[in-house]
């Protein structure tokens, strides 16, 4: 496969636990990842991710079945728990603590998405394992004892099966969840759909987003390029061909099955399109929280024919002959062939 794929099952860091399993794609095994990398969360029913926090990056969640209630402790100690249901996004900032508890009743799967490509982590029990029981103890304002329980651990609990989590405690909404899927897309026409994950609709976000891009059978996403982001997207379904064009003139083409993800560096040239009659879905994640796009509609409309004609060596009328557009497309449907 080339460099800028991935097959996520395929990682060898996967961390298996009684509640659930979790693969990361990071710089480890895909070292063209620069500012981003990639984690699938799998919880069971009453399992729960035990507490933590990632010092060098933010994380950006997607889930994509199930349902779960992940609370932030935020600095000051102000708890924050969030419902969060298939076609969520929730937003923890780097350093911030959170926990993920799934429903009892159905368990949860996630895509997690970091802004660094080797996402550190820090646990609540190895990190608390580590202070003199002592020390504990004076904070807590208790005796010794209460705390000699707490020794150096071989392992992070990490995901901790039969956790019995609570019924989910949600709040309605806050400012670290946005409902996604429950938005108008931003895009729609006959070649499929875009929903914008950004900051402008939620406003916590910082140095991530995402993107859900919905293509039709043979959908085209137009051909492409972000100026100010890197892009890793995950293939949820279907079958789609990706091009990157990079600088010095090398061409990759892959074709991605479900499950798949693919690195496109910051500015490079590329297009998707679905290969088969089947509808395609995919997590589009950009490693910032505005990302800009320039498409090959406006930008080959906007210079003289003239000029292009002379560029790419042909007469004037070939470029004269197609039509003026004023602003991207962004998706299309396929041409019959
Ligand atoms: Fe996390
Ligand atoms: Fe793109």
């Amino acid at each position: 496969m080339s460099e800028h794929a991935y097959t996520v099952a395929s990682s060898p860091a996967r961390v298996e636990r009684d509640g659930g399993t979790r693969i990361d794609v990071t710089a480890e095994q895909m070292p063209i990842l620069e500012g981003i990398a990639l984690a699938t969360l799998e919880l069971e029913p009453g399992a729960a991710r035990e507490p933590h926090w990632h010092p060098n990056a933010a994380e950006l969640s997607y889930c994509l079945e199930g349902q779960a209630t992940i609370t932030i402790v935020e600095p000051g100690g102000r708890r924050v728990p969030m419902r969060v249901e298939p076609g969520d996004l929730a937003f923890v900032p780097p350093g911030f603590v959170h926990d993920i508890e799934p429903s009892p009743a159905a368990g949860a799967r996630f895509l997690v998405c970091f802004s660094d490509e080797r996402p550190e982590d820090l646990s609540l029990t190895a990190s608390l394992a580590e202070m003199p029981a002592h020390v504990l103890a004076a904070t807590f304002g208790v005796e010794t004892e209460a705390f000699e329980w707490v020794k150096p651990v071989e392992r992070d609990a990490f995901i901790v099966g039969d956790a019995s989590a609570s019924e989910a405690s949600a709040t309605p909404a806050g400012p670290y969840r946005l409902e996604l899927e429950r938005m108008e897309p931003d895009v729609a026409n006959d070649g499929g759909s875009l929903i914008f994950g950004r900051r402008d609709g939620f406003p916590v976000l910082d140095g991530l987003a995402m993107y859900s891009l919905r293509m039709r059978g043979r959908g085209v996403r137009e051909p492409h390029w972000h100026p100010n982001a890197a892009e890793l997207n995950y293939l949820i379904e279907g079958s789609v061909r990706l091009t990157i064009v990079s600088p010095g003139g090398e061409v990759e083409t892959v074709d991605l099955a479900a499950g798949d993800i693919s690195f496109i560096p910051r500015a490079y040239f590329h297009h998707i399109e679905v290969t088969d009659d089947a509808d395609a879905r995919m997590a589009v994640f950009f490693d910032h929280e505005m990302p800009s796009d320039n498409g090959i509609a406006a930008a080959l409309s906007a210079y003289p024919d003239s000029l292009l004609a002379a560029a790419f060596g042909q007469p004037e009328s070939r470029l004269a002959a197609l039509p003026d557009m004023a602003e991207d497309v962004l998706l299309a449907p396929g041409a019959s062939e």
